[in-house]
């Protein structure tokens, strides 16, 4: 039995033509119905959802196959048109491809050519629900934003979309491993696609490639180029057209590789290897990096030049440790996401001590480390309610230090008085050591002197 290849609908008044494309295009493993009379075509459409519809234009007096065209398009009704006509003249093909139709032919047609077209139809609508598919996943935070709400994210994602506005063609973004720096070059792709652009989103490894072939990726190469250039190849920045091409860890890329990159962000041009003409770089560069690209290009190993260039746009995202409340935006947004993806229903929730860990923590790893500790401890754990414990056991980095850390205190959402704060802890200082006041500076890091200054300020003495 052959595979089901797609859904065909047919409508034509002529029974031996309908008869005849459905028999040729079932043998070839399509899904075939049809209708010979004018009535209910678009609500027998909508009921049948087929992927191609053959509309015959001569097929009724009071209705031409033209009006049902533009009936199925005026809908909006998901599904490609081909017309018949016994008509050759250009004009109708024409009226036709203008009101929407991908194909036309005319009667008699050999059937071996419309087979080959429906299967290219096909194919095309295949390919195009797969682009959907993967734009889709390309851009998961569009819909509640890239999740952070504290001063510096906020900074950050109005920046992001001012240079977005200002069409700004190479973007810097720097941060430690695991900040979201990848992330942020997805939003500014997706923020991209919501206006013109409507290109793909590549993103290379500079240190992935193996030195001798990055050259010939990027640049692309002419045959005979080099050794193993067997044919033209286009590189990724041709290939990434309008789109957006990331660059990633631009800080150990090799020094004369960034001296051609200099000369594509300022020309915005390219040539392949081997080649002889210049050709446009349409798409947004953006580079990104966990080095200090300035300390690299004071110490030579990164150029001074492209530092210089790449930092007229640059965004310094902060580590995670850095983002206060954030921190549980990102957890309980994780834990939602990994609940519904493996437990699907039962959703869990933090203890109040699993918050208060989140909060002490370092998160050396950002906000990888976090995403991939939820990740485990909603698989692995049995309970409905994570725990600090749960945490801690789960957190490759933890140390007694954070566990002391665990206890500081956490700013109350509705603020405090420091010096209240510092008062109660002096008073708690000299309870602790009867109140020897040596022993008490030394309990709270501070110097005899400072101590006896600050029991003058507070009264204490
Ligand atoms: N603000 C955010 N909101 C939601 N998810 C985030 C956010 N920031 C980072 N992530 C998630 O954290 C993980 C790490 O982010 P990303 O890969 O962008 O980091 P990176 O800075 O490029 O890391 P590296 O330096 O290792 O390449 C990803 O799974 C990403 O989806
Ligand atoms: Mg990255």
């Amino acid at each position: 039995m052959l595979k089901n290849r797609g859904r065909i609908f047919a409508v034509d008044d002529d029974e031996l033509i309908v008869a005849m494309l459905a028999r040729g295009l079932k043998s070839d493993g399509y899904e075939v119905n049809f209708q010979t009379t004018p009535q209910d075509i678009i609500a027998n459409i909508i009921a049948w959802q087929p992927d191609i519809v053959f509309l015959d234009i001569d097929l009724a007096e009071e209705m031409s196959g033209l009006d049902v065209l533009a009936a199925i398009k005026k809908e909006d009704i998901d599904v490609e048109v081909i017309m018949l006509t016994a008509d050759d003249s250009a004009e109708s093909a024409i009226r036709a491809m203008k009101l929407g139709a991908v194909e036309y032919f005319t009667k008699p047609f050999n059937l071996d050519e419309i087979k080959i077209i429906v299967g290219n139809i096909i194919e095309n609508i295949r390919l195009k629900a797969e682009i959907a598919y993967h734009r889709k996943n390309l851009c998961p935070y569009l819909g509640e934003g890239l999740i952070g709400e504290s001063p510096p994210m906020v900074e950050i994602l109005k920046k992001a979309d001012k240079l977005v506005q200002a069409r700004a063609e190479t973007i810097l973004i720097t941060g430690e491993s695991g900040s979201g720096k990848e992330i942020l070059a997805r939003y500014f792709h997706c923020r991209r696609e919501e206006g013109e652009s409507n290109g793909p989103f590549f993103a290379v490894n500079c240190t992935a490639l193996p030195e001798n072939l990055i050259e010939g990726e990027l640049f692309g190469h002419m045959k005979g180029a080099f050794t193993d250039a067997r044919s033209d190849k286009k590189g990724i920045f041709e290939l990434a057209g309008s789109g957006t091409l990331l660059l990633d860890e631009i800080g150990d890329m090799r020094l004369d590789l960034q001296a051609k990159l200099l000369r594509v962000i300022e020309d915005r041009t390219i040539r392949r290897l081997g080649g002889s003409v210049d050709l446009p770089v349409e798409a947004t560069v953006i580079v990104t990096t966990n080095k200090d690209l300035k300390v690299a290009a004071e110490q030579g190993g990164f150029r001074r030049d492209l530092f210089y260039r790449l930092h007229t746009f640059a965004i310094e995202l902060p580590p995670l440790r850095e983002r206060g409340h954030d921190i549980l935006l990102l957890a309980r947004y994780f834990l939602r996401y990994f609940s519904s993806k493996y437990l699907k229903k039962s959703i869990k929730c933090f203890s109040a001590g699993a918050e208060k860990t989140i909060m002490s923590y370092g998160w050396p790893g950002n906000v990888r480390e976090l995403r991939n500790i939820i990740e485990r401890c909603v698989v692995l754990e049995e309970m409905e309610t994570i725990t600090g414990e749960h945490l801690r056991l789960n957190l490759a980095g933890w140390t007694d230090s954070e566990s002391s850390a665990c206890s500081r205190i956490i700013l109350p959402e509705e603020g405090l008085s420091l010096e209240e704060l510092e008062k109660d802890l002096i008073r708690q200082a000299l309870e602790r050591t009867d109140a020897n006041q040596t022993k008490a500076a030394r309990l709270l890091g501070i110097s005899y002197d400072t101590l006896r200054y600050q029991m003058k300020k507070f009264a204490l003495l």
